[in-house]
């Protein structure tokens, strides 16, 4: 399947329009103090360290989208009256397997408002829907508390823990915990609706 053919440019969902993020040194910066004004919770997102410098961020970001032959990426920016508040989307398509890993981040002034739950079905519908994946997986370090309950809301089943499976820059290990969700679980929940 030919992800970037029919992955769509721009999703508007309610007051939020999700399209890719330019990579431009604006946005590259931009990035950087986003990551950088929160380390805490930005080190569930990047456990091997933050970004070191802006360029970093700009070359990241002007390789992150291109095909990397058996994991597509279809993320998005979450933007709203113009503004990047996060990133949400398919972090590794694997279509082959019709597995695809879903995966957000957030700024710090965008939390605790509910965006995640608000765009999460929209994302799941271009997986389930335009890509005819089997099924999603959401992947987090046992520590990331508000991705586990994001998940569980959202009908997540929680499938294991991968005990002290990946050990970061520091050296110290980390158990990640694994959440599924089946194409037929999501029919089943949107025949209820
Ligand atoms: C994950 C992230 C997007 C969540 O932001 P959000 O969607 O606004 O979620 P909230 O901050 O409202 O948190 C969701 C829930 O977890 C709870 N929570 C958040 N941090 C918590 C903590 N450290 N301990 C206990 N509960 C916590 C909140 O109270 C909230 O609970 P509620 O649903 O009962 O109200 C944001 O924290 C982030 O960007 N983190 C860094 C990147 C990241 O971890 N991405 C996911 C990697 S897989």
């Amino acid at each position: 399947m030919n992800i970037d053919a029919i992955k769509p440019s721009e999703i508007k969902v309610a007051e939020f329009v999700l399209k890719q993020i330019p990579a431009t040194l604006e946005y590259a910066q931009q990035i950087f103090d986003i990551f950088h004004e929160d380390p805490e919770s930005f080190k569930y997102w990047m456990e091997y360290g933050l970004y070191k410098d802006v360029d970093e961020v700009l070359s990241e970001y002007q390789n992150k989208y291109k095909d990397k032959g058996f994991c597509k990426y279809a993320m998005y920016g979450i933007f709203k009256n113009g503004e990047l508040l996060g990133e949400i989307g398919l972090g590794c398509i694997y279509t082959r397997r019709q597995t695809a890993e879903i995966g957000w981040w957030l700024r710090k002034s965008a939390r605790g408002q509910g965006i995640i739950d608000k765009l999460l079905p929209t994302i799941e519908k271009l997986a389930f829907e335009t890509y005819d994946l089997h099924k999603l997986t959401i992947w987090t370090d046992k520590e990331n508390i508000a991705t586990q309950k994001h998940a569980e809301k959202n009908g997540y089943v929680y499938e294991g823990c991968l005990r002290e499976e990946n050990t970061w820059n520091d050296g110290t290990h980390h158990s990640t915990v694994l959440y599924g969700k089946l194409k037929s679980e999501w029919q089943q929940k949107a025949a209820v609706k």
